[in-house]
């Protein structure tokens, strides 16, 4: 057994048992009143990579909640890798949909279950255990190692792209290493080498200036929340395509040798559906489910409100009807140029009966990773020793706005070697992550380096 791994499967329960202990801080990045509680995880996160054997680890200010910074640059003329994770996690509402409290870390059939364990604690805390086993096992490691762990990727990020602009010296780096996405399938390695874009929009529709009574008033004024479904309902055509014009025009086709590639992946619509419990899938006709969620643009309302919810009955036209509407982007497509798109169409189906008023929440650029370099050679090459099986290539239909970033400011691509699974609820109740993955992963991460560095 080669040392790395001896290290690491000697010393599980102990790395397992800290991972616990990150767990329990209720990061949740959207939350006010979790300021303080941010600031105890970043400080965490600062000692465990000085534990490991970091020269640097600090927590830094930024507009909102810290980032940690961490090196250990003692390798002239070997390559740099910068590590990003980010220690924000969702919120977990609703909570009473959980089986164990989700900041109380419960073990159950070698998997560890709390909010945060596969996105992306669990997952970020790989790489630091890696460094640990490297250098219990050698003098020195192989190449240059940064980390860069943020604590607003859950909110898009807004403080990190100015950090970035201000620092690019300090995180200089041949290649970013990012484990925030999924294995394919169980005990599959994998690598993504795409993810999607991101343009999220709120829609706030406005009838008359006060509710109204629905008896005295129905069928002389418009309904803001019935016009708003008429809206939403124009927004894909009949073959499940987005009807907003000029939606598609940058966007990157898939290349008739990825469409071959992509369709040797072991996929069961049956499996699928079962999993989800529904009968027919949906989705833009002509592309497969694989294409659907990882290379094609998408559209999706992600809330809805107005009117009379309560229990029992209110006979009541709103004032007011709201949506949040977020669009899935690939690679090519422009954020803020969607967000036009998205404005002009509303505003042109909106109806004279009603005023209506369009905002963007934020967005994020899509990321497609040229997969001859390197880098991801030397990932795959270490996801198989660990695994002891062919990694395999996916694209995944996600989001990671700092990405695209990390290519803006410091000319850097970055290697998505995530070891989490899309069954895993990240943002979801009863979130959790396998341990042997997280045991794995420690184990490429560690192989990552070595292999990488060419020595
Ligand atoms: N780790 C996820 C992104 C992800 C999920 C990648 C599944 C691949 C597969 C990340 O933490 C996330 O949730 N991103 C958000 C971004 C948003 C808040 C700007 C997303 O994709 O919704
Ligand atoms: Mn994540
Ligand atoms: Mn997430």
């Amino acid at each position: 057994m080669h040392k790395t791994e001896k290290f690491v499967n000697d010393n599980i329960d102990k790395f397992i048992a800290e991972l616990g202990e990150f767990l329990k801080f209720e990061s949740i990045s959207t939350l006010p009143e979790k300021t303080e509680e941010m600031k105890k995880c970043a400080e965490f996160t600062a000692a465990k990579m000085l534990e490991a054997g970091l020269d640097k680890a600090v927590v830094l200010e930024t507009g909102g909640h810290p980032v940690v910074y961490g090196e250990r640059l003692r390798v002239p003329g070997a390559p740099t890798v910068l590590i990003y994770g980010h220690y924000d996690v969702q919120p977990v509402d609703p909570v009473e949909l959980w089986s164990s409290a989700p900041f109380d870390p419960v073990i159950k059939d070698g998997k560890i279950f709390a909010r945060g364990a596969t996105d992306d604690k669990g997952q970020l805390y790989m790489h630091i255990k890696a460094v640990q086993t490297i250098l219990a096992n050698s003098d020195e490691l192989p190449l240059n190692v940064k980390f860069i762990i943020e604590g607003e990727e859950e909110i898009g990020s807004p403080s990190l792209e100015p950090f970035l602009k201000a620092n690019k010296e300090l995180l200089k780096c041949d290649v970013v290493l990012v484990s925030d996405t999924a294995l394919y399938a169980p005990m599959l390695p994998t690598l993504t080498y795409g993810l999607r874009g991101l343009c999220y929009m709120e829609i706030e529709v406005t009838g008359p200036n006060r509710d109204l009574h629905s008896g005295t008033f129905g069928g002389a004024v418009a309904n803001p929340i019935n016009i708003l479904s008429q809206m939403i309902s124009k927004m894909h055509d009949e073959n499940g395509k987005v009807a907003i014009p000029g939606f598609y025009d940058d966007v990157l086709d898939l290349t008739t040798h990825e469409r071959e590639e992509l369709a040797k992946l072991e996929f069961s619509e049956a499996e699928y559906k079962a999993h989800l419990d529904v009968n027919a899938l949906w989705g833009e006709k002509g592309y497969t489910v694989i294409e659907r969620t990882g290379a094609r643009p998408t559209l999706d309302c992600n809330g809805i409100w107005g009117g009379f919810s309560g229990a029992g009955a209110k006979t009541v036209i709103p004032s007011k009807a709201s949506a949040k509407i977020s669009m899935r982007l690939v690679a090519n497509q422009n954020p803020e140029k969607i967000a036009v798109c998205f404005t002009d169409y509303v505003k042109q189906i909106t109806p004279e009966s009603v005023k209506v008023k369009v905002s963007a929440v934020h967005g994020a650029e899509a990321c497609l990773v040229p997969i001859e370099s390197p880098a991801i050679s030397a990932a795959a090459k270490a996801l198989s020793r660990a695994f002891g099986k062919e990694t395999v290539y996916q694209r995944e239909g996600g989001s990671i706005p700092v990405v695209a970033k990390f290519k803006k400011y410091l000319g850097a691509d970055s290697v998505l070697m995530g070891l989490g699974l899309n069954t895993e609820n990240l943002h979801s109740p009863d979130e959790h992550f396998d341990l042997n993955h997280f045991r794995l992963g420690i184990i490429s991460s560690a192989y990552f380096m070595e292999e990488y560095s060419g020595k």
